[in-house]
């Protein structure tokens, strides 16, 4: 009888969730790891910040409603981190999307979310317009997952006017996955307010993100 094969460490399995060349094959990765993803990454090995970095963020520089009246999306909301960390401020509701079912189903288990759905941010968003205070993607605009175009603008299209999109898009990646160029454009023409700051990401690898603040501004 074959010794069974070792579960994959958790680096090897971001390593191939980020070499995926696909959103189904990304999928069956978190699929995989969901079970295990939250011990794993809170391990002193990945130390990945990123999820409270960007919810302090978010509940500070909250514009529409101020933290406790608002409603919150978390893109690529994974098993529920970010959410969890959210939810100190006691928004009045956050929902969460992500591409993963097993990892929606940790989330579930949270708590925190009202609505948990599955979606592929590579594709445009069924939700309507102007639905959210603050929208928050943590850790899914990174190699082999979510893409800027059109992720970046439909989170935007979501968002109610002066209401935030705080996300972090992995350095390495800012300016050769075209995250910079679409944060410009999406700047020149009116539609938002920019901020960009260098934050730890994971921070046992190293890695640093772009944590990007886009204010949606009233049409002109
Ligand atoms: C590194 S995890 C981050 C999860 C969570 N935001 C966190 O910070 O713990 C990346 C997440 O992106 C999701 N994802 C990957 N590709 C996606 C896609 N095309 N659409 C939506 N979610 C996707 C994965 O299922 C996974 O939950």
């Amino acid at each position: 009888m074959s010794p069974a094969m070792p579960a994959p460490s958790p680096a090897l399995y971001l390593q191939q969730a980020r070499d995926s060349p696909n959103s189904k094959e990304c999928m069956s990765i978190y699929d995989k790891w969901a079970a295990t993803y939250n011990d794993e990454v809170g391990d002193e090995a990945q130390e990945y910040v990123a999820p409270v970095l960007v919810a302090q963020a978010a509940i500070k520089y909250a514009k529409t409603n101020g933290p406790a009246n608002s409603v919150i999306l978390d893109a690529g909301c994974g098993t529920g981190l970010v959410g969890q960390a959210l939810s100190i401020a006691r928004p009045k509701a956050i929902d969460g999307i992500d591409l993963s079912v097993p990892m929606l189903e940790i989330a579930r288990d949270t708590g925190v979310y009202r609505n948990l759905d599955q979606a592929d941010m590579n594709r445009p968003i069924a939700k309507p317009d102007e639905t959210y205070d603050t929208v928050v993607c943590v850790g899914t605009f990174t190699l082999g997952h979510v893409g800027p175009d059109p992720a970046l603008r439909e989170l935007v299209r979501v968002t109610k006017t002066n209401g935030i999109v705080v996300a972090t898009i992995l350095d390495e990646i800012w300016v050769s996955g075209g995250f910079k160029d679409e944060v410009a454009k999406l700047k020149a023409e009116g539609v938002v307010g920019v901020t960009e700051e260098l934050i730890d990401y994971v921070k046992g690898h190293g890695d640093k993100a772009v944590l990007v603040i886009l204010e949606k501004l009233p049409r002109a």
